[in-house]
């Protein structure tokens, strides 16, 4: 017999604030209910959810573990440091262990300070282009990194709908940017490390690697390490690493000064103190074996999905992946991402548009949709699940003006997400 959601997490908000209450347990009962293919999203444990529901809230620890600008610190330095060795025990690689800083509040301040460090307003930055599946932070004209900074676009190749490397290359030669990034949000390749490694080099700056979405594949060794080649490493915590929805940052020893003071006072005021002890409770679980085991099979479950949309014929950018997401061009499904997003939030499948390679869409329409395998495998859906899945969006995307498709699609979610509760209650009773 298990507890109920508001004896679990609310009972006291419950009694004092129902308001919110009502509104956080209808989207815990959405999480419940929804088949959840965000690429970028996850449950995390009840015990990151503890850790971040916990006092460290209420704490005050301007600076770093023994440097702080406050006193009373010495419980909060304890899990910081926790945070800190289990964090460069995941990411070293053989000799190579990297400086961790894990204060950055996100994936987009971590990238923030990683600019703040190593660029002046108006340098130049080497970055995949959105559209081909990199991310806003990284040269986005209605970004910040757009704004103050000057990017210069990479793309993946027309043939192959992998990254260019030759023009990669080329880009750099002419354009001689102050800094490399290598990191996506929608790319469903392993991107070669050394090769950017090597144009870094050529044109003698850093390389920054934004690995937020593959952190958790990277931890768990089923996809290469950008360790030792890039100096700096950006990543969130809430994507493939399961952790509390935060980010942090690793480099080569000779950056850590640098890096550190870039995050605070450079970018932050007081770390929260709550968020990196949930990040210290999931470094450990990424170190078990049972993680592991789930990095496989998310990527196990991706390629899985990616062969079954191939049979249903469907077009797969790239031709297929090599991480936990994919993205569909429904072109010749005569689909737009938009419509595709719409009907399957109706039928209880969560996931979203995405602009593919040489898009002729608009951003706001898209001919793509992104899908990801790392939120339902954390339910313990394996490849039995994954056909079960692949047949239930063709239905609805085939079915996408009829009520009544969509309302039985719906119906055999609920039933599918019934035999995977996100969270154990079992284990508390
Ligand atoms: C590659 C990449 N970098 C950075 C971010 C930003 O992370 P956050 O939303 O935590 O700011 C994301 C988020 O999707 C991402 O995919």
């Amino acid at each position: 017999m298990g507890y109920s959601h508001e004896e679990l997490f609310s009972k006291h908000l419950s009694q004092k604030d129902p308001e919110v209450f009502q509104a956080i347990h209808k989207e815990f009962n959405r999480q419940d209910k929804h088949l959840e293919m965000i690429a970028s999203e996850n449950y995390t444990s009840l015990a990151v959810i503890e850790a971040m529901g916990s006092v460290l809230t209420n704490k005050y620890a301007e600076g770093l573990p023994g440097k702080r600008y406050y006193g009373g610190c010495e419980y909060v330095d304890v899990v910081e440091n926790i945070a800190r060795e289990r964090a460069k025990k995941l990411f070293a690689v053989g000799d190579f262990v990297p400086h961790v800083n894990v204060q950055s509040h996100s994936g987009a301040q971590a990238n923030q300070a990683v600019f703040l460090a190593l660029l002046n307003p108006g340098d130049k930055i080497l970055a995949c282009s959105l559209s081909h599946g990199g991310h806003l932070t990284h040269g986005s004209p209605v970004n910040l990194s757009g704004k103050w900074f000057k990017p210069v676009p990479y793309e993946v190749s027309k043939e192959t709908e992998t990254i260019d490397m030759n023009q990669v290359r080329e880009l750099a030669l002419k354009e001689r940017p102050k800094l490399v990034i290598a990191g996506y949000s929608a790319y469903s390749r392993v991107p070669d490390f050394k090769a950017f490694r090597e144009i870094a080099d050529e044109i003698g700056v850093p390389l920054m690697v934004d690995m937020a979405h593959i952190s958790g594949l990277v931890a768990a060794g089923v996809h290469p390490s950008p360790f030792p080649h890039a100096h700096i490493v950006t990543s969130t915590t809430h994507k493939t690493l399961r952790g509390p929805r935060s980010g942090f940052i690793m480099c080569h020893p000779d950056f850590a000064k640098k890096i550190d003071s870039a995050v605070f006072p450079g970018l932050q005021g007081g770390p929260l103190m709550h968020v990196i002890a949930g990040k210290a409770v999931m470094f450990q679980e990424a170190l078990t074996a049972d993680f592991k085991e789930y990095a496989q099979a998310v990527v196990e479950n991706s390629k899985s999905m990616s062969n079954l949309f191939k049979k249903l014929d469907y077009r797969v950018v790239s031709g297929g992946t090599d991480n936990h997401l994919l993205v569909l061009d429904l072109t010749n499904k005569s689909t737009t991402g938009k419509e595709a997003e719409t009907c399957l939030d109706a039928a209880a499948i969560n996931a979203n548009r995405n602009t593919i390679p040489f898009e002729t869409q608009s951003p706001f329409v898209t001919s793509g949709l992104r899908l990801g395998t790392a939120a339902f495998t954390t339910r313990g859906m394996g490849l039995p699940e994954v056909e079960e899945i692949v047949g239930l969006i063709d239905k609805a995307l085939l079915g996408k003006k009829d009520e009544s498709v969509l309302s039985g699609v719906r119906k055999e979610v609920a039933e599918l997400c019934s035999r995977f509760p996100i969270y154990d209650w079992k284990a508390f009773s």
